[in-house]
């Protein structure tokens, strides 16, 4: 973006492609931590005297327009950020886009609509999604590619729409990329991966790639009972993931043999039945040994002894990656071991980053100063895919 800065931008339509993918109760954002990550992308257009676009999908709608998905929430509070009007458009190539985006005043920023009320976005034919990456070229001269998010995603307006239009890289991008590259090549060690969220299936083709690359990986959350049942031990009505275990157990070899600490929790709260999420209340959890969770329970957080583990794990760490949550710390008896691990890292002598997602939002909503951390990344998959390494489309389409 510095060299389309350089190059100047006055009374140029710009087209920004953000991850403005926030969580929503209703209209209200419970995390906004998305919309900031874009701000200085769009500032610094705005006041290079850019026309900006600003444009991205909020949750997963069925290619058609559906209210409960609507970008409006996220562009007003776009505006509040940027302490300026921001237009927003209610269809996003349709009528009200283009004279919106014709409306524009050098200076000024546009929203339009969520890109997946489109079917053409997502489709898996080239040919559809080509016809609404034209669509969307329409709208601009140049594009702008900053929604790191959504890199891993092969749609239209990460992938087909660069090709159409000048493209370049914007600072959140460029942020997110020299961070997770710093991950990759010549990595500092002690490396300690912490790796939670409820399934392990999304996390297999990271943990396959960490094996080769970190010192210690730390299990928690729901994935972490297919791992224990994987090592013989029951679980109780605990999520599981019964296919899953064949490659887990290879994976528990495969570490075995390499050297990597694969860190398994040693105690779990456990209760009756899954908490109250809108009620939050109490739920009577239990602490039990990880190698006996009684029949009927579930296992909802890591326990006591496993967050001293961890902890003590983490305390040398020169790099540290995390993501996915420990349990279920959106209800206050479950948050302990999430919380811990967000502690363990700040105390950590190393440079943390915080993959997206669910543990991005569990260090904000638990109080926890984002600034303390080396980075909190805004993707949660386009982190882990990076670490596996493979070509993320959203990146491969602004290399060239
Ligand atoms: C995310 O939340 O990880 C990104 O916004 C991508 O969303 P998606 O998984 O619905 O493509």
């Amino acid at each position: 973006i510095d060299e389309l800065l350089s190059e100047g931008v006055a009374g140029k339509r710009v087209f920004v492609r953000a991850d403005l993918n926030v969580p929503l109760d209703g209209t209200t954002i419970t995390d906004d931590g998305r919309i900031r990550a874009v701000v200085p992308t769009v500032k610094a257009l705005a006041d290079a005297g850019a026309r900006v676009v600003v444009a991205s999908h909020l949750g997963r709608p069925k290619g058609a327009p559906d209210p409960a998905f609507s970008l409006g929430p996220a562009a007003a509070r776009l505006g509040e950020l940027l302490g300026a009007d921001v237009a927003f458009a209610t269809d996003t190539v349709g009528e009200s886009a283009s004279s919106t985006v014709a409306g524009l005043a050098d200076g000024q920023v546009a929203v339009v609509e969520n890109l997946r009320f489109n079917a053409g976005e997502t489709s898996k034919d080239d040919a559809e999604r080509g016809a609404f990456a034209d669509q969307l070229a329409a709208l601009a001269d140049v594009y702008v590619g900053d929604g790191f998010g959504a890199v891993h995603r092969g749609h239209a307006s990460v992938f087909d729409l660069p090709a159409r239009l000048p493209h370049y890289a914007g600072h959140l991008i460029a942020t997110e990329v020299g961070v997770l590259k710093k991950l990759t090549d010549d990595v500092q060690r002690p490396y300690v991966v912490v790796l939670g969220g409820a399934k392990v299936s999304d996390k297999l083709a990271v943990i396959d790639q960490l094996l080769g690359k970190a010192d210690r990986i730390l299990i928690g959350g729901g994935m972490a009972y297919t791992f224990l049942k994987a090592q013989g031990h029951e679980v109780g009505s605990s999520l599981l993931q019964e296919d899953q275990i064949p490659a887990v157990q290879e994976y528990l070899a495969r570490a075995e043999k390499s050297g990597v600490e694969l860190v398994l929790p040693v105690d779990t709260l456990v209760a009756g039945e899954f908490p109250d999420m809108k009620a939050k209340t109490p739920g009577n959890p239990e602490n039990v040994a990880a190698d006996a969770i009684p029949a009927g329970k579930l296992g909802l957080d890591i326990g006591p002894e496993t967050r001293k583990l961890y902890a003590s794990k983490l305390a040398d760490a020169a790099t540290v990656f995390w993501n996915g949550p420990m349990g279920v710390f959106e209800h206050p008896d479950y948050a302990e071991g999430t919380k811990a691990v967000a502690q363990a890292l700040l105390d950590s002598p190393g440079f943390t980053v915080v993959g997206g997602g669910d543990s991005a939002a569990a260090v904000r909503t638990l109080g926890f100063d984002e600034q303390a951390f080396g980075h909190i990344s805004t993707g949660g998959g386009a982190s882990l895919e990076y670490l596996e390494g493979k070509t993320l489309p959203g990146l491969a389409a602004l290399e060239d």
